[in-house]
């Protein structure tokens, strides 16, 4: 695996694989990687000739109050499994390398409000302004076929394919499963903030996500009604909830009976860290 903190010379390297043919896969990320992160190097390199993973911690897309500085940065044992995992590059900027004249000056590539004014976008002002810059900011110096998101991040996924769309660029932008714990849990790297009992505690989120899924399947189209029941079922078992829809899949609107294809979205507070979870429902 080559590693490079520089964008020129990763650059310089990828144009030359391109020229000669080969496709490249790119996996962006923040590191303290887990399965759920290499389930889309799997992918990646199922699709291309080439992988490419990213290691950044985006000041950007964090809020003033959020974990930026606490965020769990493992770069050796997250090198290792990428070794194992036979990627080709690792890409390891610095804030000056993706941010040079610093982050408030930068131009910034904001995406559509009916996406980020949202879900996790209603409670984190700018964080999308931050994935979207960060996004097409590595995109341009990795050129990728194909880039890989996990659909734990449903919202960001969608609004990184809508922008890609959007902006014509020539990548094509893959969703990929969530994997989870034994207990249902999704994998996160701020899972690591949660002790055991609350580890086992949080499989609840993805319990009463599960358990609306299944109304929803038998017919039931209050949709109101069941996220208001979902949301006084996890604040009494602990949780503070941020929320708790049943949206349109593709627009992210509130869902209505005659939608067919539904996302479940569920952001919540357990202590300290805040978990997300979702679930795609697909009616006939
Ligand atoms: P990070 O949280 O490190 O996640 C990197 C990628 O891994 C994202 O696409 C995320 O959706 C995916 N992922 C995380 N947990 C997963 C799981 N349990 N199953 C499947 N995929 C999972 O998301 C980011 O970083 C950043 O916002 C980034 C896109 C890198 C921009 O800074």
């Amino acid at each position: 695996m080559e590693i490079f903190t520089d964008k020129d010379l990763l650059q310089d390297s990828l144009i030359k694989q391109k020229l000669s043919g080969k496709t490249i896969g790119f996996v962006p990320t923040m590191g303290n990687l887990h399965d759920g992160h290499l389930s889309l190097v799997d992918i990646a390199e199922q699709k291309c000739d080439l992988t490419v993973v990213s290691i950044f911690v985006n000041p950007l897309q964090f809020g003033p109050n959020e974990d930026f500085d606490a965020y769990p940065r493992t770069l050796e044992a997250d090198q290792q499994k990428l070794e194992d995992k036979n990627v080709d590059y690792l890409f390891l900027p610095t804030t000056n390398t993706i941010y040079p004249s610093g982050m408030e000056k930068h131009t910034k590539v904001e995406a559509i409000d009916s996406l980020t004014n949202k879900l996790c976008g209603a409670s984190r002002p700018g964080h999308f302004l931050g994935v979207t810059t960060v996004v097409n900011i590595l995109f341009n110096i990795v050129q990728p076929d194909v880039a890989v998101f996990g659909k734990k991040d449903f919202q960001q996924f969608m609004i990184l394919k809508r922008m890609a769309d959007d902006l014509c660029m020539p990548v094509d932008v893959i969703g990929a499963d969530i994997l989870r714990e034994p207990n249902g849990l999704a994998m996160s790297s701020r899972n690591g903030y949660l002790s055991d009992i609350e580890k086992d505690h949080a499989s609840h989120l993805r319990a009463n996500i599960i358990a609306i899924q299944k109304q929803i399947e038998a017919g039931d189209s209050n949709y109101s009604s069941l996220e208001n029941h979902a949301k006084q079922q996890l604040t009494r078992e602990g949780f503070k909830v941020d929320y708790f829809n049943i949206v349109n899949q593709s627009t992210l609107e509130p869902a209505t009976p005659s939608d067919k294809k539904l996302l479940i979205a569920a952001a919540a507070w357990l202590g300290q860290p805040r978990l997300i979870d979702n679930q795609e429902v697909n009616l006939m």
